[in-house]
């Protein structure tokens, strides 16, 4: 791990105006924020100042900080729950410290050690504890991002940078339990690319999406389905990991997700506790491999799709029940049990997750901290 911050010089200051907090039934996600904030500078000349827990508020940085032109942001999410006994819990923290750790260094931001940073998020939870919603399907979305703060429009590694943890009370992604989702697949626009930097949570890998987002939206779909190529290979879904279930063209019931090895997927924490809790359960064949969208469609058509499902922190999965592609509509199975409102695999992934997330089910060693 690169050196610094230095925990032990921990500064906490803690609020005297403390924020109102809504009633959970109010939250929306990503609207409402805590009382405090991890706060932690870095020179190229001095390396890691001492990190600050503060009051949550405004920061004061130079119009001319790269970030506000060149985009070296990138960004980590994950939540705290709290358990039956009224403790906090991480899920697997130390994945998405390794993966910001990956983006800073990709955007020329400074490395740190990840032990360090995590204690430091650990110890704003445990200020903030209050603020985690203490309701099933609730949690406290935590924040991490760094920014690029030299005062210079030349482009060049950042020579100052900031790594700031904000903190957002939120509830289930959808209020009455599952909603599956309909998706225009987009033969335009490329959300990432071999060389790219569609692995890292660049802030930049966002910025572009949101236009594609609206004319999903406008056109009566919820999300955008990314696809790569002029095979029209299938890469993510939104701003989450693919997954689908069908009987491949062998016979056998396979789960495949798109690979992580040419840099176009984002590797989420999700879709890797996926696939580790199917291939655990060894009734389904898991495959992380390229796939297209002519084979869904050719799934669909011969009767071999089973479900279909996005995976990422901020919903854990989204079912999906069909979607668009060159103005033709498909259909995705969803269980049998129409009150699930989800695929049968898809809805057990989801308790099994939530369970491990708020400490009800013993997950593999390491995952709930
Ligand atoms: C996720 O957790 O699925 C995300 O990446 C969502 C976030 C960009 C709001």
């Amino acid at each position: 791990f690169a050196a610094g911050p230095d925990m032990s010089k921990l500064k906490v200051t803690k609020t005297t105006t403390p924020r109102e907090k809504l009633p959970a039934e109010e939250l929306v996600f990503g609207a409402n924020f805590a009382d405090h904030m991890l706060e932690i500078d870095w020179t190229a000349a001095e390396g890691w100042k001492d990190p600050v827990i503060r009051p949550y508020g405004p920061f004061d940085i130079d119009p001319s900080a790269s970030c506000y032109h060149y985009g070296g942001v990138c960004f980590e999410g994950l939540k705290a729950y709290i358990d039956d006994d009224g403790c906090a819990r991480l899920f697997r923290p130390d994945m998405n410290m390794a993966r910001f750790s990956r983006s800073s260094t990709r955007l020329g931001l400074p490395d740190f050690d990840q032990d360090a940073v995590l204690e430091g998020i650990k110890e704003l939870v445990r200020l903030d504890k209050d603020w985690i919603p203490r309701k099933p399907g609730y949690s406290l979305y935590l924040r991490p991002t760094a920014i690029a703060t030299q005062e210079s429009l030349g482009v060049g590694a950042p020579s100052a940078s900031k790594l700031f943890v904000i903190t957002s009370p939120v509830g289930p992604y959808y209020k009455s339990g599952f909603a599956p989702v309909r998706l225009l697949a987009d033969e335009h626009h490329v959300r990432a690319w071999p060389g790219g930097i569609g692995y890292t949570k660049a802030g930049g890998n966002y910025a572009p999406t949101v236009v594609p987002q609206k004319k999903a939206n406008d056109a009566g779909y919820a999300q955008v389905m990314w696809l790569f190529g002029e095979t029209g290979q299938v890469t993510e879904v939104g701003t989450m990991n693919m997954f689908v279930l069908w009987h491949n063209t062998a016979g056998e019931l396979e789960l495949v997700t798109p690979p992580l090895d040419d840099g176009t997927i984002l590797p989420g924490v999700t879709r890797d506790s996926i696939l580790h809790l199917v291939r655990s359960r060894g009734d389904v064949k898991v495959s992380e491999a390229p796939f297209t969208i002519y084979q869904m469609i050719d799934a669909i058509a011969d009767g071999r799709m089973v479900e279909a499902f996005g995976a990422g922190t901020a919903c854990i999965v989204s079912p999906i029940e069909g979607f668009n592609f060159k103005g033709v509509d498909y259909d995705i199975p969803l269980s049998a049990d129409a009150s699930k409102r989800a695929g049968d695999l898809t809805h057990e992934l989801a308790e099994e997750l939530m369970g491990i997330q708020y400490g009800r089910i013993e997950g593999p060693p390491g995952w709930s901290v």
